[in-house]
Parts: C-alpha cells; sequence; structure tokens
C-alpha cells in the first residue's frame, strides 16, 4: 500500500514535531494533525510560525516550510481519521491519578477514546500506529476495541515509539539512532509494517528502521527510558558520595564514561530528572511489574525514582542548611523553570519541587525562565496544591530579565542549563545581591573556580 494521507490524534510535543518533519520530508503525504484542545490548533495556525505551542529550535522553520503545503492543523478530528489510510496516536498518557493504580500506572482514557473515535468513523481498511508510550500489550486492547465497535473494516495496529528529545526534537526526527515499528507476523501485519517503513525511508537509512514483533517494540520504549533515567540517578548517587568524600562527580562521570562499555552519554549529574517522561514511563514499568507478581523486578526499578526524588529533596536541603538553617523571609534567585535547556516544557521539572520546599520554608522565590510564561510557573506550583493559589502568587515573583531576579538576592539556585546563563556578567550579578552571596549550581554549568574567585559561595551537585 503506498500511503498518501495520514493523520494523527494529538498536537503535543511529540505528534506536532513527529508530523511536521513527515510533511517536510514526504511532500507527497497530506498530514494532518488533530486535536481536541482547540487552542492548541489556534496556536499551531498562527500566521507567525515564532508563535507556534512548542519551542524546539529549528521547528518554527519547518512548520512555515510545510504547514498549508501538505501540513495541516484542526479540531476536525473524524474528518481527518475519515480520509486517512494511516492513523497516528500521540495523545497523552500520564500517570493516572484515581482508582486502580493510581500514582503508578498509565491512563489509557485518551488511547481509548481515540480507539473507540477511530471504530466509529472508519469506513475504509486503516492503518492504527501507536505513537505515544504505552504499557505492553495495549495493542491487544486497542485491537479489541476497534475489532468490537467498528463497521467490519480491518484495523492494523503497529507500535512505532518515539524517541525524541525535547530540546533536539527536530534533529532527533531528522537523524534518528533508529526507527521502531512492531507489528503482527501475519502477512497483513507485515504489509503494513513495510507500508510505514516507506515513509520513514524517505529519509532515514533502511538499516536503521528496525522491525519488531509488537509487544517488544511497546516494552522496548518503557526499557529505553527506564535504562536512561537509571543512568542519571545512578551518576546522581555517586554525586552524594562525592560530597562526602572529596572526589568530584564530574571527573568521576569523565573517567568512567570513557569506558567504551559505559559511555559518555547521560552521565550529568543534576537536581534530578524531570520531564514528563522519565517518571511516568519507570511509574508504569514497575506497575507492570507487580501487576505480574514480578516483585524484585519492580522493586529494582522503583529505586530510580527514589532516588530521583531523593535528589530534589537534598538539594533544596542543602540550600536552607547552608543559608544557616532558614530561609524565611530570604530571597532566593531560580535561574530556569523548564525541565531543560531548549524546551518550554516544566513537566515534573526538579525547579516545581525545590521552589514548593523552599516556600513551605517560608523563603521568597524570584524566577527567570528565557522560555518559560509567568501563567506556566503559577499553575505549576498551583497542581501540588500545598497552599492556596493566592498564596503562591504572593511567593513566586517572576522576571523577564535575570540580573533584575537577581537583585537583592541571598542565593541563586541555577536549574536550568540555559546556555545564555553561562554568559552573564557574574561580578555584576554578586555585587547586586546580599552578603554572602550564594551559588547553587544544579547543573554543575558554572566555573566553580571562576564564581568563587568573585567571591560567590558556590555548591553544586557533587561538591
Ligand atoms: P502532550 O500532552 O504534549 O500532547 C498530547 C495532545 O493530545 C494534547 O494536545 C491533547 O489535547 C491531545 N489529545 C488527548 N486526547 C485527545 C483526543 N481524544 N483527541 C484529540 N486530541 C487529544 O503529550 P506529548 O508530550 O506529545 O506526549 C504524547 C505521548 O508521546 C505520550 O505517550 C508520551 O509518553 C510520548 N512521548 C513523549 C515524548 C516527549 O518528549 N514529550 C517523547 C517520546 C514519547
Ligand atoms: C527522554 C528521552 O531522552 C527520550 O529518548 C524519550 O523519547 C523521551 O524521554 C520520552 O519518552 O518522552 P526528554 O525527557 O525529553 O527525553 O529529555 P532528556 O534529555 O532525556 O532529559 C530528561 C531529564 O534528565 C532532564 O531533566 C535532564 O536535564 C535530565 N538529565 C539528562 C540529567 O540530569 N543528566 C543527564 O546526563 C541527562
Amino acid at each position: 500500500m503506498k500511503i498518501t494521507k495520514i493523520c494523527c490524534i494529538g498536537a503535543g510535543y511529540v505528534g506536532g514535531p513527529t508530523m511536521a518533519v513527515i510533511a517536510q520530508k514526504c511532500p507527497h503525504i497530506q498530514v494532518t494533525v488533530v486535536d481536541l484542545n482547540e487552542q492548541r490548533i489556534k496556536d499551531w495556525n498562527d500566521p507567525n510560525t515564532d508563535n507556534i505551542p512548542i519551542y524546539e529550535p529549528g521547528l518554527s522553520e519547518i512548520v512555515a516550510e510545510a504547514r498549508n503545503r501538505n501540513l495541516f492543523f484542526s479540531t476536525e478530528v473524524e474528518k481527518a481519521i475519515d480520509e486517512a489510510q494511516v492513523i497516528f496516536i500521540s495523545v497523552n498518557t500520564p500517570t493516572k491519578t484515581y482508582g486502580k493504580g493510581k500514582g503508578m500506572a498509565a491512563d489509557l482514557k485518551y488511547i481509548e477514546l481515540c480507539a473507540r473515535q477511530i471504530a466509529k468513523v472508519a469506513k475504509q481498511n486503516k492503518i492504527v500506529v501507536e505513537k505515544s508510550t504505552l504499557p505492553v500489550r495495549t495493542a491487544e486492547a486497542i485491537k479489541s476495541i476497534l475489532d468490537n465497535t467498528g463497521n467490519g473494516v480491518q484495523f492494523q495496529i503497529l507500535s512505532n515509539p518515539e524517541f525524541l528529545a525535547e530540546g533536539t526534537a527536530v534533529t532527533d526526527l531528522l537523524n534518528p539512532d533508529r526507527i521502531l515499528i512492531g507489528g503482527d507476523t501475519t502477512p497483513e501485519g507485515q504489509n503494513a509494517i513495510n507500508a510505514l517503513v516507506d515513509v520513514y525511508a524517505n529519509w532515514v537509512d533502511k538499516d536503521k528502521i528496525l522491525t519488531t514483533n509488537v509487544w517488544s517494540s511497546e516494552l522496548s520504549k518503557l526499557t529505553a527510558n527506564a535504562f536512561l533515567a537509571q543512568r542519571i540517578s545512578s551518576i546522581n548517587a555517586m554525586s552524594e558520595l562525592c560530597e562526602k568524600t572529596g572526589a568530584d562527580v564530574t571527573e568521576v562521570a569523565r573517567a568512567i564514561g570513557m569506558d567504551s562499555r559505559i559511555g559518555s552519554k547521560f552521565l550529568k549529574a543534576s537536581v534530578g530528572f524531570g520531564g514528563s517522561c522519565f517518571q511516568k514511563d519507570i511509574l508504569n514499568l514497575v506497575y507492570i511489574a507487580k501487576s505480574y507478581g514480578l516483585n524484585e523486578v519492580a522493586d529494582y526499578w522503583e529505586q530510580v525514582i527514589i532516588m530521583n526524588d531523593h535528589q530534589k529533596r537534598r538539594f533544596s536541603n542543602k540550600i536552607v542548611q547552608t543559608l544557616y538553617n532558614t530561609v524565611a523571609d530570604k530571597k532566593i534567585t531560580f535561574l530556569g523553570w523548564a525541565f531543560k535547556k531548549d524546551t518550554n516544557d516544566t513537566r515534573e521539572s526538579a525547579a516545581i519541587y525545590i521552589a514548593d520546599d523552599l516556600i513551605n520554608e517560608q523563603a521568597k522565590i524570584s524566577v527567570y525562565d528565557p522560555k518559560v510564561s509567568r501563567n506556566k510557573m503559577l499553575s505549576d506550583l498551583d497542581y501540588l496544591q500545598t497552599r492556596s493559589n493566592e498564596e503562591n502568587s504572593n511567593s513566586l515573583a517572576i522576571f523577564d530579565n535575570a540580573y533584575e531576579a537577581c537583585k537583592g538576592s541571598h542565593a541563586i539556585a541555577v536549574l536550568t542549563e540555559w546556555d545564555e546563563f553561562t554568559t552573564y556578567d557574574w561580578k555584576k550579578i554578586y555585587d547586586s545581591m546580599h552578603k554572602p552571596a550564594f551559588l547553587f549550581d544544579g547543573r554543575n554549568i558554572l566555573n566553580a573556580k571562576e564564581v568563587e574567585a568573585i567571591g560567590f559561595i558556590y555548591k553544586g551537585i557533587g561538591s
């Protein structure tokens, strides 16, 4: 089957960039991205592509090139489903906040809704692609909904998880390490796999396109995220030991990273990993393991999360202890709120939890982040429901200039590794602060010796 029409349900951090790149690389395919969120679609259609709802380096240029040529953003979900041969499901799969599996399992209500909508609308055979990250064996549930509520239409379910990281989404999509496609081992399943392989083959070498059975593909995605997060928790565990022993975690990371069996990536000690996926996917893995009675497997992976929570708490405790065991009414400035640089995404960002801890200690927090809006920061804090929205807004002052944000503060906490922070005039910032002035580098991006020479009392991760 030659694919000429694709629909993607979900115009978020995955659906938007992924479909923009498919449209750019496959001008012969019409790609329609649909979402229930009208504002989000309106923003994707903003005439000025700098205003699209997701900030990713290089994305606005691709959208400018392909939008309204063969890339469309729409709220007409049913029409797009009806017209497409292939439907990608890229909706969110957050951790459940209610009922069985609360706080652990993935909430699949949005996935089920998509399946029901596809079943209702489809009049011709379709390939349904799981792009969202899903628990292993979800394809079985999707197939059952499609086969039992549909109009006798034949569906093939493929698993094609996305491995892009935010902040580098465009380069990850243009040059992926691999594309993974899982499908049924039947001839129909293989035909569907081949049709999707042909789409990616427009810009990805065939030897990087891996095909497997559906369950391997689904489980590989959770496994990849669990392994990556485990590396961060491992180095963060060592960062605490470094602080006790005088070893330097950056030096330890370099020394072990040069062992080719270990490798150098994902060994950056930090205030803890954030983002919408690592925590939710590992919790989901833990839940799946428990549901099969594999308690040791579950405990093993849960430790990655426990370590991460500990690292965030340890960082806020260190701030309080260093500031003479009280931060009440002290101004503490956060540089960065996003969970990593080059994204406006703040989901599960360590900054939210550090702010929450420090506000509990009655600190006054000032924040500067180059890409995160004021409303987003406040709603992140409100979401924790630790205190009233009014108290949050009284405790958080948000600036659009880092120098202003730092003026008169007792301490600075660097919480996102934005490149611009390394270019600041730190002497000027130091001069504008209360003395002694403290600098807590949650990302180890500043030169400790240089800032200490200015007069800062410097505390990095692992130092
Ligand atoms: P997101 O919240 O940014 O986007 C999901 C979108 O789906 C939202 O705009 C929402 O309105 C829409 N939606 C939900 N239900 C819908 C429905 N029934 N019909 C139409 N639209 C609907 O989420 P995301 O970050 O893009 O993640 C999507 C999936 O991709 C998740 O499973 C996630 O684990 C996975 N993933 C995310 C990343 C990442 O970096 N964010 C990377 C790889 C995989
Ligand atoms: C991660 C994976 O890297 C992607 O492959 C995956 O597709 C995605 O999750 C997903 O499934 O959503 P993402 O969360 O966007 O991508 O960003 P990462 O670069 O993995 O960073 C996650 C967190 O770990 C960030 O807070 C980052 O600062 C932190 N981190 C990363 C460290 O603290 N140290 C490191 O060495 C690397």
